[in-house]
C-alpha cells in the first residue's frame, strides 16, 4: 500500500550570525537566531514497503541530492525496505544562505517515518538531521530558534516579531566552505562576540543581525554588499546576509515601504516574505500529514506507530 503527502519545506535565515572560533573538529563554534520564512519548497512523497529500497527525484535534478542520503538514513534506521519517491518544485535558490537544501532533508526526516507508518525517537531524528548537515535540525524544530555549537544545538524563541519581509536573492552562488575558509584566518574578539549575541539574543527583543561573514563574503562579491546599502538607503529597519550569502533579507516598518523598495530589484530575485513562527511551522506540518498522524503531535507520528 502506497502513503503519499504534499509537502512544504520551509527556507530559514539568519537574523544575526556570529562565528567565534575553529573547533578541534574544524568546524566553527556559532550563535545565531535561525528563523523560517514563507518562501518554500513543494515536495510529493510517496511510500510504498517493497522488498528492495529504491529512491527516486522527479522534478528538480541535483546532483548527490541531499533528500535521497535523508531516506536512505531514515530507511536504515527503521529497518525496513520500500520504494520512495519524491517531485521536487524547487522555489529556494541554491547557494544562497537560505538552508533550501536543510530544508528539504528536514522535510524527509519529519514525513518519511510517518508515511511508512514508524515512529522514530526524537532522538534519533535530530542524530540523523545533525549528520546531514549543520542546519538540517533547525528544520525539525522551526520558527526562531537560537542556534549554539555548528548550530545543530537549539533553544526555542518566542515568535520574532513580524515586520514587512523582503529578500534579495543575486544571482550569485556562494560557497559556505570558501566563505569559512576566508573568515577562519581573520577570526578575533571571541569573548565580544559571545557577550554581544547573549545581550541581543535573549533579551526578547529583535536580535541584532550582524553577521560576522559580510565583510569576507563581500569581498568576493562586492554586488552583495551594494544590495545590503541599497536597501537601507531605501528605509529597512534591519538589513543583513543569511549564512553566508549571498541572500540579503531585510525588515520594512511597513508594507508599503518594502513595497517601495521591490520596485528596485528585479522582480525573480526580490521576494515579499513573511516569518513563520513555530505555532505555523507545526500546524502547516500537521496538517500536510493529517490523514496519516494522530492528533497534533511534534514531531508528527503515524497512526499506525507503537
Ligand atoms: O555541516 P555542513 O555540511 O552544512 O557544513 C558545510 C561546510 O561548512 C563544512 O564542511 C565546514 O567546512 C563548514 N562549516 C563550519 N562550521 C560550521 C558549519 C559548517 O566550518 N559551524
Amino acid at each position: 500500500m502506497t502513503r503519499s503527502a504534499r509537502l512544504k519545506a520551509f527556507a530559514k535565515v539568519n537574523l544575526g550570525l556570529r562565528v567565534l572560533y575553529r573547533r578541534p573538529d574544524g568546524y566553527h563554534e556559532l550563535r545565531t537566531v535561525f528563523q523560517t520564512i514563507s518562501l518554500a519548497d513543494r515536495i510529493d512523497v510517496a511510500f510504498t514497503p517493497a522488498r528492495r529500497t529504491r529512491i527516486g527525484v522527479a522534478g528538480a535534478q541535483i546532483e548527490n541530492n541531499i533528500m535521497v542520503r535523508a531516506a536512505e538514513r531514515v530507511l536504515s534506521a527503521l529497518k525496513i525496505q520500500g520504494t520512495v519517491e519524491f517531485m521536487l518544485a524547487k522555489k529556494i535558490p541554491a547557494g544562497a544562505g537560505l538552508g533550501g537544501g536543510s530544508a528539504d532533508a528536514g522535510a524527509v526526516l519529519l514525513s518519511l517515518p510517518v508515511l511508512a507508518g514508524r515512529a522514530l525517537p526524537a532522538a534519533s531524528l535530530r542524530a540523523i538531521a545533525a549528520e546531514l548537515g549543520s542546519d538540517v535540525p533547525f528544520f525539525l524544530c522551526g520558527g526562531t530558534a537560537v542556534g549554539l555549537g555548528r548550530g545543530e544545538e537549539l533553544y526555542p524563541l518566542d515568535a520574532a516579531p513580524q515586520g514587512a519581509g523582503l529578500l534579495v536573492t543575486p544571482e550569485i552562488h556562494s560557497s559556505t566552505a570558501d566563505a569559512y575558509r576566508d573568515l577562519s584566518g581573520t577570526l578575533s574578539g571571541c569573548e565580544e562576540k559571545r557577550a554581544q549575541f547573549e545581550a541581543h539574543a535573549w533579551s526578547g527583543a529583535l536580535p541584532d543581525w550582524t553577521n560576522d561573514f559580510e565583510p569576507v563574503v563581500f569581498a568576493r562579491h562586492p554586488e552583495l554588499k551594494r544590495v545590503r546599502e541599497r536597501l537601507r538607503k531605501l528605509g529597512a529597519v534591519r538589513v543583513a546576509m543569511t549564512g553566508s550569502g549571498s541572500s540579503v533579507v531585510a525588515l520594512f516598518a511597513d508594507a508599503a515601504g518594502r513595497q517601495r523598495a521591490l520596485a528596485h530589484f528585479p522582480a525573480d530575485r526580490a521576494h515579499a516574505i513573511s516569518f513563520v513562527s513555530r505555532a505555523q511551522y507545526r500546524a502547516a506540518w500537521n496538517k500536510a500529514l493529517r490523514p496519516h498522524t494522530k492528533g497534533d503531535q511534534w514531531p508528527p507520528r503515524s497512526l499506525f506507530a507503537r
